[in-house]
């Protein structure tokens, strides 16, 4: 049986984390070493309407109804039908393949939310436009998470390095000269509305103290722009840095997280720091051309449970 699938990538933040939520510029780069990928089937013999989830990574196999209704596969079956009109599904089985590390910063569920759209939508015959995918896989994330910037799945549909503001239309980042990042994994799982929520409770607390670090990492997020747009990517390291000391101030690092970006930075790492919602997940290294393998070398010797070189350029 034919099926109909859709693919995206994951994602990693090089600057300004957190702030975004905060309506702060953020840049945010896919990772194409990881991907969610979402096969739609008909399953000719069941009765309409019966949904059954296959997710080995996750150990998950149930039908669809089964699983509470807060749950992101859910609600995104359901935003994709009220898209299309369509009353229900045909019987169908949806399996999820992700090598995308969960709770780790990488926008696992973001990227299996596009991918699922894409997959569904084409199985209906209308294949979404990404704006459409983008839109869809946002009110996916608000329901489940709360607060979400958007970067994520904005990022992960378009699949291309961007300049984010909340609420604003993304914009691309001409890469000047691609760069290398070494991505590597604490082993902690964090989730993001915790790591989000513990920092509203900060905020709320002490609102001029986190708006006044909020405003210096936007600050950093447009000069880093500029540093990417001119071609200048060691210059990105100092920036990445003081990126990293603001996370600290937020404290959404760990000393996992810290350690990691100590043991880049002694192995010649131009820059390090955490990325994503902290609190665990990854971090990454900015790391000089022909100095990617051993920093990633010394970031599994630090205690990292896996690592990904990846170039940003332009194409994404
Ligand atoms: O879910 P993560 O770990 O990729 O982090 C998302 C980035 C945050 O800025 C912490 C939250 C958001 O919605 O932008």
């Amino acid at each position: 049986m034919p099926a109909f699938s859709g693919r995206a990538p994951g994602k990693s933040i090089l600057f300004g984390e957190h702030a975004v939520v905060y309506g702060r510029p953020a840049l945010a780069v896919p990772v194409n070493q990881v991907q969610a990928r979402v096969s739609v089937f008909a399953d000719p013999l069941g009765p309409a309407g019966r949904i059954l989830i296959d997710a080995p990574e996750i150990g998950l196999q149930s039908e669809l109804s089964a699983l509470p209704e807060t749950n992101p596969l859910r609600l995104l079956v359901t935003a994709c039908l009220v898209e299309m009109g369509i009353p229900r599904l045909p019987a169908v089985k949806i399996r999820i393949n992700s090598s995308i590390p969960v709770a780790a910063g990488l926008g696992s569920g973001a990227a299996v939310s596009v991918a699922a759209l894409r997959a569904l939508s084409s199985f209906l015959g209308h294949p979404l436009a990404d704006e459409r995918v983008n839109d869809l896989a946002f009110q996916v994330e608000k329901a489940y998470h709360g607060t979400p910037s958007g970067i994520d799945n904005t990022v992960i549909t378009y699949g291309r390095p961007l300049f984010f503001e909340r609420g604003q239309p993304y914009e691309l980042l001409r890469v000047a000269r691609p760069f290398t990042l070494v991505i590597a994994d604490s082993g902690i799982s964090s989730p993001t509305s915790a790591a989000v929520g513990g920092l509203r409770a900060r905020w709320q607390a002490d609102p001029a103290r986190y708006e006044a670090i909020f405003d210096q990492a936007g600050a950093l997020a447009r000069l880093a722009r500029q540093v990417i747009e001119d071609g200048i990517p060691q210059q990105l390291g100092p920036l990445i840095d003081q990126n990293q000391a603001l996370l600290c101030e937020m404290d959404v690092s760990c000393p996992e997280l810290d350690n990691l970006v100590a043991a880049a930075r002694a192995a010649g790492a131009w820059g390090a720091k955490l990325s994503g919602a902290g609190k665990g997940g990854n971090m990454i290294a900015l790391a000089p051309p022909e100095g990617a393998v051993e920093i990633a070398e010394a970031l599994r010797a630090a205690g990292a449970v896996r690592t990904i070189i990846t170039k940003v350029e332009t194409a994404g």
